[in-house]
């Protein structure tokens, strides 16, 4: 520092505000990246009926935050390393509650009791027709018009030495939505030192119904949300997909994806062939469709999605049978993004664990019923890493 001259200080300054301003822009790895976990908590806002909702945030102490709040159990913010060590934001959201209120295409929330349709929201059990309510053109869609992502949770912080979780309970009423029983629902988040979030799901009911939840983020790894997500590469271990009617109801059929857009069996881009003119993405408007699940006993990867230019990568693993992949194509640049700006056309897509959309009417598919004295339970893992 001898060397230095009064005229060189400004240019000092400038470039002392400028580092700390690249530091700023991406959560880097804390100095120690032994693990410690930390929940943080919050209040978020009140609902219009009164309802006060909190956030808490999971930390795994290697970077990777996980934010929720009890309405919804919506995971509104979500880091992931990209291949420098960068934890960046990789899923879709808003800035505040009165966002979520107001108009959402349910962006990182539980759904439920039914996630994905119900043809004209009619379904029989026990020799019993129930019809519930009719909130996607002609069919039910994820819970109906105040499903589980438009509610306020019960939540408890719990923490290991190896683990932070947040357990998330809800009491959904006989009758509410249209659906019997009282449905008694626990969903944990569970975040490890490996950048895995585990969710598991469980419900019990007092009367014959039919239950499918799942867990509805829109991911973008590229952690800028002004792109598409079409150069992502995906994997979707599924030798088959249910095709739909015009109203995304599957037609009953499970029809092999070889030879066909629908083959994501090896890896990838999305919007490889997703103009390829092809009746069944003219009528999901894109990739919106369940794809079935190659069989395995417990817990197996079923999908894997790499951004190459940040190396970021996120894997499925899931008990489930079912995976709704969509790809955001009713994203049309209206919804307000955190920053400035609007969500864009295929800026982010889900990958929904699951049983089949319309269940419930479909003898064939696996079933959706839970009875008195079953406890409904089931686990999807989200992995993320830096792609090799
Ligand atoms: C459905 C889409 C729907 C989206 C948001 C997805 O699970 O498959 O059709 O537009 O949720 O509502």
């Amino acid at each position: 520092m001898k060397n230095l001259t009064p005229t060189m200080i400004p240019g000092l300054l400038l470039l002392a505000i400028a580092v700390v301003l690249v530091q700023c822009k991406s959560e880097k790895k804390p100095p120690s990246s032994a693990a410690f976990f930390e929940v943080r908590k919050t209040t978020y806002g009140t609902t219009p009926d009164g309802q006060s909702v909190d956030q808490y945030t999971l930390v795994n102490g290697t970077g990777m935050e996980v934010t929720v709040i009890t309405y919804g159990g919506i995971i509104t913010r979500w880091t992931a390393p990209d291949k420098d060590g960068n934890y960046d934001n990789v899923v879709l959201g808003f800035d505040n509650l009165g966002q979520y209120v107001a108009k959402t295409p349910y962006f990182g929330a539980i759904i439920g009791r039914y996630g994905n349709r119900i043809a004209k929201g009619q379904f029989s059990l026990a020799g019993k027709t129930y019809q519930l309510e009719t909130n996607n053109g002609p069919n039910h869609l994820h819970g109906g018009v105040k499903g589980f992502d438009k509610v306020v949770w019960t939540a408890s912080p719990q923490q290991t030495d190896t683990t932070a979780s947040l357990v998330l309970t809800y009491l959904s009423k006989d009758g509410e939505g249209g659906y019997p029983g009282n449905l008694s629902c626990t969903v944990t988040y569970t975040l490890t030192a490996t950048d895995a979030l585990k969710v598991t799901y469980q419900a019990s009911t007092d009367k014959e119904t039919i239950v499918n939840l799942t867990q509805h983020s829109y991911f973008n790894l590229s952690g800028n949300f002004k792109k598409t997500i079409l150069d992502h590469e995906l994997m979707l271990a599924a030798d088959n997909y249910l095709p739909v009617d015009t109203t995304l109801i599957p037609t009953g059929t499970i029809t092999p994806v070889a030879g066909t857009p629908f083959d994501f069996t090896t890896a990838k881009a999305i919007g490889r062939d997703i103009d390829i003119a092809d009746d069944q993405l003219t009528k999901g408007k894109g990739y919106d469709h369940c794809w079935v699940l190659n069989p395995a006993d417990g817990l197996r990867t079923v999908a894997s999605v790499v951004h190459p230019a940040t190396g970021r990568q996120l894997e499925i693993i899931t008990d489930e049978p079912g995976l709704q992949f969509y790809c955001g194509n009713f994203l049309n640049g209206t919804l307000p993004m955190p920053g400035g700006g609007t969500y864009g056309y295929r800026t982010g897509f889900c990958l929904e664990t699951q049983h089949y959309p319309d269940s419930p009417n479909q003898p064939a598919f696996p079933s959706v019923i839970l009875r008195p004295g079953e406890q409904y339970t089931t686990t999807t893992i989200f992995q993320f890493s830096v792609a090799k």
